[in-house]
């Protein structure tokens, strides 16, 4: 069997929807993939119960994002890469949305300095071309033959050429660093707004992966924000979710936080 995490998302394709916990996704596309377990994010105890001798393995966003930016507790992720080696048990990280210097590092598992066998890599990496990226051991690798798995927009030129351009601006143009500057001072921010505005209930994250749990549901921020000139995402219904470019500048988070504190002072005269 295959074990995933409460509140994971891994994406809409069968495999991936098979691995993504919220019913909202998964009921109009059943049956999914079979013997997938659902074990809770940061729970250690939990997965050593859920997983078996018959689990093949175990996989999970080191940063969860959908589900509102969740970030595990320290030590979680060592745990988990040292219950895999006991049992055998290959481990999966999802970057997706984590990944490519997002949090301030060049892979959010780089916090815990935990190594998966198997990561998946995509959004970030062609800095906004299609393209999506597993990478493996080479020892996993082998059990494949060539030509067994490929597709016809694989490898395909324009997103490789796109992809080796990006990877050039994270690690020879300063972006992670970037990121990481950057996300202090919107963290920052934040929790300033935080302590100003009391529908703010929580302010979490790492780098520029920040989420913001308000009180009451954000429907009307995201909107006054589109009018005010502030592009907003959300995460169910009540939490901000801020992934901005990784080349951000100071001029537009000192922006960004002053439409925000805007929006939350008319939102609490409601
Ligand atoms: C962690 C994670 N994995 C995978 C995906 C890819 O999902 P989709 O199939 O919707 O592009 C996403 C997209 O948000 C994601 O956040």
């Amino acid at each position: 069997g295959m074990v995933a995490m409460k509140g994971s998302y891994h994406g809409k394709s069968m495999g991936a929807l098979s691995l993504t916990f919220n019913p909202k996704y998964r009921e109009s596309f059943q049956p999914l993939v079979e013997k997938v377990s659902f074990s809770s994010y940061g729970n250690i105890d939990e997965l050593r119960a859920t997983v078996d001798k018959d689990t093949a393995f175990v996989i999970l966003e080191p940063i969860q994002g959908e589900s509102g930016i969740h970030v595990p507790p320290d030590g979680f992720l060592q745990d988990v890469r040292k219950l895999c080696d006991e049992n055998k048990i290959l481990l999966i990280f999802d970057e997706i949305q984590s990944g490519l210097g997002r949090t301030g590092s060049m892979w959010a598992s780089n916090h815990w300095e935990t190594v998966p066998d198997i990561m998946c890599v995509a959004k970030g990496i062609a800095g906004g071309v299609p393209m999506g990226v597993t990478l493996v051991r080479p020892d996993i690798l082998s059990v494949m033959k060539k030509g067994e798995h490929s597709s016809t927009f694989g490898g395909n030129p324009l997103s490789c050429a796109t992809g080796t351009a990006t990877i050039q601006a994270l690690t020879q143009d300063g972006l992670i660093e970037n990121a990481k500057n950057m996300g202090q001072k919107l963290r920052q921010g934040l929790e300033e707004l935080k302590s100003k505005h009391k529908i703010i209930r929580e302010v979490r994250g790492k780098g520029l992966m920040i989420g913001v749990e308000l009180k009451f549901e954000v429907k009307d921020i995201l909107m006054e924000g589109i009018k005010n000139g502030l592009l907003l995402l959300y995460s169910g219904r009540n939490i901000l979710r801020f992934l901005p470019p990784l080349v951000i500048s100071e001029e537009d988070i000192t922006k960004t936080l002053k439409i925000l504190d805007m929006l939350l002072t008319n939102e609490e005269a409601r």
